[in-house]
């Protein structure tokens, strides 16, 4: 077989991903995935057939595939092969992914959570390689977080370590999709920089990221703050600002904690860039020891807006290539 599939399963939207058992990405196709107005068995039928029609327009046949990779936000059990009532994914409460992938395909799944799919991804592929100690950090519709320590991605006891981005950082902030109060999450996802630009709009008059949404407030999402931002709109900015230093505060209790020799920035950060990157260096720097600091390198993904591509395939690609046997 010389090829792997991936299904990259998110809040917002979810994707195949056909790539080479040598890992060289070969073709996508993406869907709206709308958790909120129907149930997961629907969305994950469209998914498989979004995958048949995929294969059959790269003239691959099943006997082709080496396996399956399935990556999606956790709460997974990664044991019995269930999602688990993820924030973003809601009513989606123990759906048994892997066995609903294996019924239709007959091949081996893999399930991972998607930030720890990135890590392996970049480690492997991106600004991580060679790496012993690296912690990948996503930031989309939801936070992330995957833990590569002492040369091998960290799982915990239930697999549900890593979860960065549900660490609270204010004691009574906005409520986190999770129900927890003030989780890094709910202060710099995609949704909450698009909510504080919101909230931020009705104290003043700073018109680009609103003429960017058309001049409906309802319409602002975190790539117009980003736009305006690179535009060098001071209040776009100043709102990535205040981002950054949330993340900054989390990413140093991860540093204080880990020790890790790199952090890489994934998803919103990295069509962010430095107007993100430069606030959260600033934050680490001031939140944790000198020496944790000086001894880490803060990222943007190697693999680029592919990131999450590579990460669909690439607990399949290490279990072929570095789990064998
Ligand atoms: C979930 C994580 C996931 C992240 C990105 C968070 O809400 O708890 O498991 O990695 O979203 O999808
Ligand atoms: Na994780
Ligand atoms: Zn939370």
């Amino acid at each position: 077989a010389n090829y792997v599939l991936g299904f990259d399963i998110g809040g917002t939207k979810s994707a195949v991903i056909l790539a080479t058992t040598d890992s060289t990405l070969r073709a996508r196709m993406q869907m709206p995935t709308r958790p909120q107005m129907r149930d997961a068995e629907t969305v994950l039928s469209e998914l498989t057939d979004l995958a048949r029609a995929l294969l059959e327009e790269e003239n691959i046949s099943q006997d082709d595939l080496a396996g399956i990779s399935v990556v999606c936000g956790g709460p997974l059990d990664l044991e019995k092969g269930l999602i688990c009532s993820p924030p973003n994914l809601p009513g989606w409460d123990n759906v048994p992914i892997v066995s609903f992938v294996q019924e239709r395909f007959h091949l081996p799944v893999v399930l991972e959570n998607d930030a720890n799919a990135g890590a392996l991804a970049e480690w492997l592929f991106g600004a991580g390689k060679g790496a012993s100690h690296l912690i990948y950090l996503t930031m989309g519709t939801g936070i992330g977080g995957g833990l590569i320590l002492d040369g091998k991605l960290y799982h915990g006891k239930q697999g549900l370590a890593g979860e960065i981005g549900h660490q609270t950082i204010l004691p009574n902030g906005p409520l986190c999709a999770c129900g927890k109060q003030g989780c890094l999450e709910a202060l710099a996802s995609g949704p909450a920089i698009a909510r504080l630009a919101r909230e931020s709009l009705m104290y003043g008059r700073h018109k680009r990221v609103l003429s960017m949404a058309d001049g409906k407030p309802a319409n602002i999402t975190a790539e117009h703050v980003i736009a305006a931002a690179k535009e060098g709109d001071n209040f776009a900015q100043g709102l990535l600002e205040e981002v950054g230093t949330y993340l900054g505060i989390g990413l140093a209790n991860v540093l204080q904690i880990l020790n890790p020799e790199c952090v890489i920035l994934g998803t919103i950060a990295v069509h962010a860039g430095e107007c993100l990157l430069e606030p959260v260096r600033k934050a680490v720097a001031e939140r944790c020891w000198a020496r944790i600091a000086a001894g880490c390198r803060i990222l943007p993904a190697g693999l680029g807006i592919q990131v999450q591509d590579y990460a669909a395939v690439a607990p399949l690609l290490y279990r072929l290539h570095h789990e064998e046997g």
